[in-house]
């Protein structure tokens, strides 16, 4: 315990004077006995009453000195009771109270900053989920306008009707792209993301996903490249539809964030093995994210282009998705990137061993 500088001053005196007393009567009692008892016995009883006068005021000063900082420390703790978290608890003196007020503030403060970043999560969770309702909006719409058209007989040819239907189709498949986003953005939130771990050869996986995705690219005339050196007998233990959800979604981003200015749109798939790790690349020469964004944008909600515009769409929450499944598979994510000549997301994952443990998606 730290005492205070006035606690040591006032303890040493009341110590220092009775003694000095006592002393002065003993050197006159045995050296000067010509002075008689009197003075002696005088300065014997001041020592006394000093003595007790001094432990009295002591205890007393003690007992205010005590009651002050605990009704500050009362007042403090009933004001976050009451749900204020901006009152600062100081101390004025160095003393032993000064550790227990400085871990008080330290608490309060770490309330304050979890009770903001909920409403944060809080606020951007509404606001996702006026986004996602806006951006249903534009499907329904059309979707509407279609089946109008058919039922009204102005797609009169069967041709018509046919290009009619597969707008619906179209439409109704991007209204279910964004309804499974929302439901799984729920479960991560819940931390319920259902995975199902197998051993999965990396090769032919690659290969298939990237087959999978040639249509939607060709279709978006993404020039793209391809390079599998993963040996055949290579595997690991994933959970093939998220780690689907992962590449679709950086693939998602390459074309979302394409550079239109640019003659060809490239995307680059490169699979290989480095040591005990699968090395998954995905390339784009699109816009490129700014040195000063590019740490944010695995965090939740974060768009390095704020302003959402229609052409882009989006939440900001893919690449916190990409990366938490990642790590749920004992890997993880690397983005690098070059404003104005493109990014290179790099995933990596753990070779499959035999008997070693299954990624735990607790973690
Ligand atoms: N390949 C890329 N090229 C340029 N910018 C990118 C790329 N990938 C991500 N970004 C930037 O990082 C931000 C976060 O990406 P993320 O995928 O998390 O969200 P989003 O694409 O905006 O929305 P969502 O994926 O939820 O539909 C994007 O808004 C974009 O600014
Ligand atoms: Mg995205």
């Amino acid at each position: 315990m730290r005492l205070s500088r006035k606690n040591l001053l006032a303890m040493l005196g009341l110590v220092t004077i009775p003694l000095v007393l006592l002393s002065s009567a003993l050197v006159l009692l045995t050296r000067r006995p010509e002075t008689g008892a009197a003075v002696p016995c005088v300065l014997i009883g001041l020592s006394i009453l000093e003595l007790l006068l001094g432990s009295m005021a002591l205890l007393r000063w003690q007992q205010e000195h005590l009651s002050r900082p605990f009704k500050k420390l009362q007042d403090a703790a009933g004001r976050i009771r009451d749900g204020n978290l901006d009152h600062e608890l100081t101390s004025e003196e160095e003393d032993e109270f000064s550790t227990l007020f400085e871990s008080f503030e330290e608490m309060r403060l770490r309330l304050k900053n979890s009770a903001e970043e909920q409403l944060r999560a809080e606020q951007d969770g509404k606001v996702m989920l006026s986004n996602i309702s806006h951006d249903l909006k534009t499907p329904i719409t059309a979707i509407k306008g279609y089946v109008e058209g058919i039922r009204d007989g102005v797609a009169s040819t069967p041709e018509k009707q046919a290009r009619y239907l597969s707008t619906i189709y179209s439409k109704a498949e991007e209204m279910e792209k964004l309804v499974d986003q929302l439901y799984f953005y729920s479960l991560v939130e819940s931390g319920r993301i259902p995975y199902h771990f197998t051993r999965i050869p990396a090769r032919a996986y690659f290969s298939d996903c990237r087959w999978e995705l040639k249509e939607e690219l060709d279709a978006q005339e993404m020039v793209t490249g391809y390079e599998n050196r993963i040996p055949e007998d290579i595997c690991m233990a994933a959970d093939p539809e998220q780690l689907h959800r992962v590449i679709s979604n950086v693939v998602s981003n390459a074309v979302k964030y394409r550079d239109r200015t640019r003659e060809k749109n490239q995307i680059a798939f490169r699979f290989f093995l480095e040591g005990e790790t699968i090395v998954a690349e995905i390339e784009d020469n699109g816009v490129g994210i700014a040195p000063e964004d590019l740490p944010h944008v695995f965090e939740r909600f974060y768009r390095a282009d704020a302003a959402r515009s229609a052409s882009t769409g989006g939440n900001g929450i893919g690449l916190s998705i990409v990366q938490k499944i990642m790590e749920d598979h004992g890997g993880r994510a690397l983005l690098t990137s070059e404003k104005g000549k493109g990014s290179c997301m790099r995933l990596e994952l753990p070779v499959y061993k035999e008997n070693a443990n299954e990624p735990d998606p607790d973690r």
